[in-house]
């Protein structure tokens, strides 16, 4: 029950409602059991597995993670047990919380998304799936699903076909332009758009000559992106009717307004994680404060409201 003489940070994002915007993004959570010590899953408005594909995958070689200064290289490859340990053993220790439960699919092709989700839905207590669909389609000479806009639109329509339940699908930002991809997810029936995945980097140790992950590049993430991430929720927002989950480099509350206000019904925390995994419980507290110094009655109330300067705020889309 929320306390009547506390602002209330709840949001929608579609049909998926949440007792607060903040999500732990895919890969930087585990399977939702991994911080139990030292955070209360509770604390967030949702949380979304390690992506999960048919078999399990081991990822790539190491090293797969490089702290560069500032933020986060990895090349971890997607490495999870798949769908079948995740179904038996994991998620009946992570349904029913306060925290709505979003499993992350990752498929080497297709078919695999769409079986992967069948095996899910016979799950009870998912709350929804996020489509990474930023990985790489072996169909299509290892290119990221998201950067066709074909692909993404036949491969959210197929998975749609298999569920009732909420579908975000998550694009890729290493693209000139987010709106084709966002599009094609809103036509293939998507609830909402997770945007966005990690930008493509490389690091060099100078002395040695040698790249610092085995695959040479790798995803880049942490606070340095929030820009780029910003730069493709106001895009998505303004070309898309369904919601949209902002991520990358958010680490405090005014990082959370700001994604709000770019376009974001909600968002996930990735990076910053890592560092303090119990962060989304002083967010949230520290959002409330927000709302009480500023007057804001409902967070939703934010989202889309950027100042244009022209005399034009863009409202929530209807
Ligand atoms: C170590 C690591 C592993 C990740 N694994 C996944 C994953 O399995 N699936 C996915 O969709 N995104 C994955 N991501 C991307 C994050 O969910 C997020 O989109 C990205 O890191 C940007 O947010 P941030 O700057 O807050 O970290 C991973 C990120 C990191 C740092």
């Amino acid at each position: 029950m929320s306390d009547p003489a506390q602002p209330d940070l709840s949001v929608r994002v579609g049909s998926l409602a949440l007792h607060n915007p903040l999500f732990a993004a895919s890969g930087c959570y585990g399977y939702g059991l991994e911080y139990a010590d030292v955070a209360d899953r509770d604390e967030l408005g949702g949380f979304v597995t390690k992506s999960l594909s048919l078999e399990p995958w081991k990822g790539n070689a190491p090293p797969r993670l490089a702290e560069v200064s500032p933020g986060l290289l990895n090349s971890i490859g997607l490495a999870n047990m798949g769908v079948e340990s995740f179904a038996r053993e994991v998620a009946p220790q992570v349904t029913g919380g306060r925290a709505k439960l979003i499993v992350s699919v990752a498929c080497n092709v297709m078919e695999e998304y769409e079986q992967v989700i069948v095996r899910l839905e016979e799950v009870p207590g998912i709350d929804g799936y996020e489509l990474n669909i930023s990985c790489p389609n072996v169909e299509e000479g290892g290119m990221a699903f998201s950067r066709n806009p074909a692909v993404t639109e036949e491969l959210v329509a197929r998975v749609r076909k298999r569920t009732r339940r909420w579908i975000s699908a998550k694009l890729t930002p290493n693209v000139a332009s987010i709106v084709e991809g966002a599009q094609a997810a809103e036509a293939g029936g998507a609830d909402a758009l997770s945007l966005i995945n990690t930008i493509v980097g490389m690091a060099v140790d100078w002395k040695t000559r040698r790249p610092r992950l085995a695959t040479i590049t790798g995803g880049y993430s942490g606070p340095p992106i929030k820009p780029v991430a910003l730069a493709k929720v106001w895009e998505g927002y303004n070309a898309v009717n369904i919601p949209i989950v902002g991520i990358g480099g958010i680490a405090n509350w005014k990082d959370v307004v700001e994604f709000l206000i770019a376009g974001a019904s909600a968002v996930q925390i990735g990076t910053a994680l890592y560092a303090d995994p119990a962060l989304p419980g002083k967010i949230a507290a520290d959002l409330r404060r927000f709302m009480e110094v500023e007057g804001v009655a409902s967070l939703s109330e934010l989202t889309g409201s950027l100042d244009t300067g022209h005399g034009v705020t863009v409202g929530v889309p209807a």
